[in-house]
């Protein structure tokens, strides 16, 4: 029977385990697909020697398109169809806290795609550094908003508004004048911009979707990420106030996330498979230790089922240096990963 794909009548659905799978550095670097994850998906979806097709759902701290988008460009790339039912990425979570704050700033992405990501969510009052520069340009003495901006951009009077908190969604692509426009928030009474609090003990709460400090893109070398801006923000207000910033991260690998993604997996296999009892083991495959493979061990500690961590040599890992976060199994790429969850299991 090798090299027959069983037809979809024969092959059945484990409920027993399933996979769980980092996207950027495992299955897609620099927007192109790792050949061996198509092979992967398909191994996934039946044709293995078992005959047998496996549950799995996506987790990526990656962001900046709704999860419906996402999923359209990920069928493409894996050549199979990737449903929002079975994808998270690190502004997912967020949606939580949309009915905690009325006004917020939203960073990062292209355009508008993060207002309309956000708004998506459900939050109600969105506003984008674009929108504080239309309403006040000296606020970024070196960024002018082009035509396109400007005209999306929404004018309204700042001075009157207050901004409850700031989300930084995806990768600023402007990180000076982001950082400059966060700042004046942070050190602002109550959110108020044009304002300066006595102590900077006032500002607004600020959150990131996710906190890789580099990330694994086109570019043979890692890439500096979201965590890097963070980490930018922290030592700046620092040396502007004198005070320490404390920030909050979504994403991978907080417990926060995994908590999520547990839930989603449980609907999913429920929903597709029909299958209403929990997984004995989920295998997360994963090319960065510090958030991957530390999110899915601390995950493994508190679970009562086993999530077991597999870390691939595709992306932010790279041979030769000791990963600070001790996988389960390094492999290759994600279809030795694959092949090795599945022969453990039989
Ligand atoms: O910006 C995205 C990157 O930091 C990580 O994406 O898919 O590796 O979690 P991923
Ligand atoms: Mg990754």
């Amino acid at each position: 029977r090798a090299g027959t794909p069983p037809t979809p009548a024969e092959t059945a659905v484990t409920g027993r385990y399933a996979f769980a799978f980092d996207i950027d550095g495992v299955l897609i670097r620099g927007g192109q697909v790792i050949p061996e994850a198509i092979e992967a998906m398909k191994a996934l979806n039946g044709q293995n020697e078992y005959s047998i097709k496996v549950p799995y759902i996506f987790v990526t701290n990656g962001g900046g398109k709704t999860e419906q988008e996402r999923c359209i460009q990920l069928s493409k790339q894996l050549e199979m169809e990737v449903s929002p039912g079975q994808f998270i990425c690190g502004h997912t979570p967020m949606q939580e806290m949309a009915q905690k704050f009325n006004t917020v700033l939203v960073v990062g992405g292209e355009g508008e795609k993060c207002r309309q990501v956000a708004e998506g969510y459900g939050f109600k009052d969105v506003v984008t550094p674009g929108d504080i520069i239309k309403d006040n340009q000296d606020t970024t003495p070196f960024r002018k908003l082009t035509p396109e901006e400007f005209k999306n951009s929404r004018l309204r009077n700042f001075a009157e508004v207050e901004i409850e908190a700031i989300f930084v969604f995806a990768d600023s692509r402007d990180w000076a004048s982001d950082q400059q426009i966060i700042l004046d928030l942070l050190m602002s009474k109550r959110g108020r911009l044009g304002t300066r609090s006595e102590n900077y003990d006032d500002g607004p709460p600020v959150f990131f979707s996710h906190n890789d400090v580099v990330w694994s893109a086109s570019h043979d070398l890692t890439r500096i990420g979201m965590g890097a801006l963070r980490v930018s923000l922290e030592a700046m207000y620092k040396a502007v106030t004198g005070k320490d910033l404390n920030t909050i991260a979504f994403g991978k690998p907080q417990i926060g996330t995994f908590e999520f993604a547990t839930r989603l997996l449980q609907r999913w296999r429920k929903d597709t498979h029909g299958i209403d009892a929990p997984p004995e083991t989920v295998y997360f495959v994963g090319d960065t230790p510090e958030s991957d493979i530390r999110g899915t061990n601390e995950y493994n500690e508190r679970s009562e089922h086993t999530w077991y961590s597999i870390l691939v040599r595709t992306g932010v890992f790279q041979e030769g240096t000791k990963p600070k976060f001790t996988p389960k199994a390094t492999v290759d790429n994600v279809l030795e990963a694959v092949r090795h969850g599945m022969e453990r299991e039989y």
